[in-house]
């Protein structure tokens, strides 16, 4: 069997990484840069940062600000419109996912404008021209879009989250500067280290897992485990590793797909535009304990890499309890809830299990789901 790996260009880690952008953009010629971000990575001085740079280096920009959380299609095409009147040749994104993957699907139309419509962007669309140059710069340790090839766009209109894969919007260069996410809020800091957590965990169960996405998948959980804790607690060396092992994550699902956790979050954050880490935080323990009986032995894995004691005789029932518990031991001590909170009747119930149904990321799973199932999930976490 023929395996794929995809993995971005080039990448820079560490404190002040930021500070290659000028160089960067130089070496590549670029003359007309668009900086996408959102208005809480602007409040904490991150667009100034590269603005600064951009400057001292003689670099022509404009600021396109207004992505919002869980970003929709109205956003990708007003920072499409942005982007041609200043007649960007390169987008640089600095924040989290939802600016990350607002810039990816503009990259991905300014160079194919016949898919400015974003829905024909869904799954693995047949997209012909390169993407227009993207930098990613990340702000948050979460989703890992700086080194996936995924972007997810909400349509407002039919209240759902679209899943586009495609490798042509995997950035030229990321940047995971450690100073730059040291200003998450816990809560933040909590969410997106829930959502780095399944989608490791999903990553590595899924069924187009294999050697070397397991590779990354695990060595994520591990990272994870051990750091989120002091991670939302604010200390910087455990700030450093989870953006280190968010983007490993990323390195690994990107290439072996991921589950229900991503598809039922997606309907949540659809129609209740809930923070995608949390509810991600709230569907990994039911969906894991869902999936058990197809998991093989990658619990027992699992629970070995968030420090679960394993009997070398522990039967795959007990290995998969443990699993399940260690999870929600490292999701309780991040001050993460186990349910949103949030008051819905049947038939929304049901529209999510029927969204969630039809999501790209559905496919992973390793046990297929009826609606039946989702609707008990979604009524548990709600
Ligand atoms: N492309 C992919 O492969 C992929 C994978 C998983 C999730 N996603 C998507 O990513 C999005 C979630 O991304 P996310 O979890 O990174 O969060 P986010 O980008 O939605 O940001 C969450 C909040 O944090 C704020 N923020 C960002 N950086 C900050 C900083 N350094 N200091 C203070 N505040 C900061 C933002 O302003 C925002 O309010 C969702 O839309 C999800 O669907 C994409």
């Amino acid at each position: 069997m023929t395996r794929r790996m995809i993995l971005n260009g080039s990448s820079y880690f560490g404190p002040g990484a930021v500070k290659v952008l000028p160089d960067e953009l130089k070496k590549h010629e670029f003359q007309r840069i668009l900086v996408v971000t959102d208005s809480g990575t602007s409040k904490n001085k991150v667009s100034l940062k590269i603005a600064k740079l951009l400057a001292s280096g003689k670099i022509v920009y404009q600021i396109f600000d207004k992505v919002d959380e869980n970003p929709s299609i109205q956003t990708v095409r007003a920072c499409v419109d942005s982007a041609v009147l200043f007649r960007a040749d390169c987008i640089v994104a600095a924040g989290g996912g939802s600016v990350i993957d607002t810039a990816k699907a503009v990259s991905v139309i300014l160079a194919n404008p016949e898919f400015r419509d974003v829905r024909k962007l869904e799954g693995e669309a047949k997209v012909q021209n390169r993407a227009v140059p993207l930098i990613a710069v990340t702000t948050t340790s979460g989703s890992a879009s700086e080194a996936t090839s995924a972007f997810v766009i909400t349509d407002e209109d039919r209240q759902r989250k679209l899943v586009c894969i495609d490798s042509k919007s995997i950035p030229m260069i990321s940047i995971v500067d450690t100073e730059l996410t040291s200003t998450m809020p816990a809560e933040i800091a909590a969410n997106c280290g829930a959502e780095a957590l399944s989608a490791a965990i999903e990553g590595y169960i899924a069924k187009d897992s294999w050697l070397m996405t397991d590779m990354y998948c695990l060595e994520a959980v591990k990272i994870i485990g051990e750091n989120l804790k002091d991670a939302v607690n604010g200390k910087a060396a455990a700030r450093e590793l989870m953006a280190y092992g968010q983007y490993i994550a990323g390195m690994g699902f990107s290439n072996a797909g991921l589950g229900l956790v991503h598809a039922m979050a997606h309907s949540l954050c659809a129609v209740y535009d809930v923070p995608h880490g949390l509810a991600c935080a709230v569907l990994l323990s039911p969906v894991l304990a869902f999936n058990a009986p197809s998991s093989g032995t990658k619990y027992r894995e699992i629970a070995l890499a968030l420090g679960a004691k394993i009997s070398s005789k522990a039967t795959p029932a007990a290995y998969r309890k443990s699993c399940i518990t260690a999870v929600e031991k490292l999701l309780k001590e991040a001050g993460l809830p186990k349910k949103l909170g949030i008051t819905a009747e049947k038939k929304d119930i049901e529209f999510l299990a029927d969204t969630a149904l039809k999501d790209y990321y559905a496919g992973g799973s390793p046990k297929e789901a009826a609606k039946k199932k989702l609707v008990e999930i979604f009524k548990s976490v709600l």
